[in-house]
């Protein structure tokens, strides 16, 4: 199996990653219900977050943690649902990719979501 190396690689682990989460039963509603996504507009900017995270490329501009603030104000968002996030996450990683970004990729997530949570617990 390959490592994450290239734009599309990481285009093909959201998409999936997306296949699965927006259906999840645990945290899918977020994505539907929560907030009305439109998915043209989000997917690239959460492609462009992991191209920044992975391979340093200054293409995401945002704040990842303040959405999440303002969802959490609208339904609560718990460790259970982050750790599901993460659980699906890597699930997804594993399913396509196996090496050096791939492992990071893993860890980022973890790291973000543990960051997450705390701000959303201190708000
Ligand atoms: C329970 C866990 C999570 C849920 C339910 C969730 C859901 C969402 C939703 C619905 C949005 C769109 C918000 C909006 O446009 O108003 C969003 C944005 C985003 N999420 Fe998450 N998310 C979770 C955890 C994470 C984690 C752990 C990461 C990173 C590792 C992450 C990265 C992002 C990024 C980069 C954005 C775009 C922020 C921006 O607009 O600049 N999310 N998330």
């Amino acid at each position: 199996m390959k490592d994450i190396q290239t734009r599309e690689d990481i285009d093909q682990l959201i998409l999936q990653f997306y296949k699965k989460i927006m259906v999840d039963p645990i945290i899918g509603y977020f994505f539907t219900e929560v907030v009305a996504l439109d998915l043209d507009h989000h997917i690239p900017k959460i492609a462009d977050f992991w191209e920044t995270t992975l391979f340093h490329q200054a293409k995401y501009k945002g704040n990842p943690i303040t959405p999440h603030l303002a969802m959490h104000e609208k339904s609560p968002m718990t460790k259970e649902h982050f750790d599901r996030w993460v659980a699906v996450f890597c699930q997804t990683v594993d399913e396509f990719f196996s090496g050096q970004k791939a492992e990071l990729a893993k860890q980022r997530a973890q790291s973000v979501a543990t960051v997450m949570l705390i701000k959303i617990k201190s708000s």
